[in-house]
């Protein structure tokens, strides 16, 4: 399904991809360097039940969380000029894979699991789906997860480059294809 509506320039630009990659950080330096409002969804998630994720997940449940995180990113998704930073597992959900891919512009930043593994300790406290499992089980889950990831319009491999870098790098296409296609 394509929005009609909205031209190339004017869609939002989503940012998918495994827990600690780095939408966050990378959304608002994009964000920054385009002059857009930056949308953390699972901020959003936290304003409205007013507590962390992990404490979200065990006060109302995963699914209470993944039907609120649909109907945010719902709301976003058709906005004009934002740059969306949605939860790792929001896309295993077709429909918010399929408003996302027919709103937005959907940009995966995809790093190796031998990266990622290095940032484990950084995030896992704040990552109930990791959570209890073993090292096997989470690699088990990052490579199913490419899987959806797979549905996107750009992606940027971020192994060895500084956010920075991947910032420009996403601007920078994100102007060419405006100049190609607007
Ligand atoms: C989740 C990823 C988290 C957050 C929640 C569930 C997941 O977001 O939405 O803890 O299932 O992958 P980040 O990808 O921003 O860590």
């Amino acid at each position: 399904m394509i929005n009609n509506k909205m031209s190339l320039r004017e869609k939002s630009i989503v940012f998918i991809g495994f827990m600690g990659v780095g939408k966050t950080t990378i959304g608002e330096l994009v964000a920054k360097k385009l002059y857009r409002d930056f949308v953390d969804i699972d901020k959003e998630i936290e304003k409205e039940y007013n507590m962390p994720t992990s404490e979200i997940f065990k006060t109302v449940g995963e699914k209470v969380f993944r039907e609120k995180e649909k109907s945010i990113i719902n709301h976003f998704s058709k906005q004009r000029l934002k740059i969306i930073s949605v939860g790792g597992g929001a896309f295993l959900q077709e429909e918010i894979r399929k408003i996302c891919l027919s709103n937005c512009i959907v940009f995966f930043l995809d790093l190796s699991w031998e990266s990622w593994k290095e940032r484990i300790s950084l995030i896992i406290d704040s990552r109930p789906i990791l959570q209890g499992r073993t090292l096997e089980e989470i690699e088990e889950l990052f490579y199913k997860r490419q899987e959806i990831y797979s549905l996107h319009h750009s992606k940027v491999e971020t192994d060895n480059l500084d956010i920075e870098s991947v910032a420009d790098f996403i601007v920078d296409s994100l102007k060419t294809a405006w100049e190609l296609y607007d």
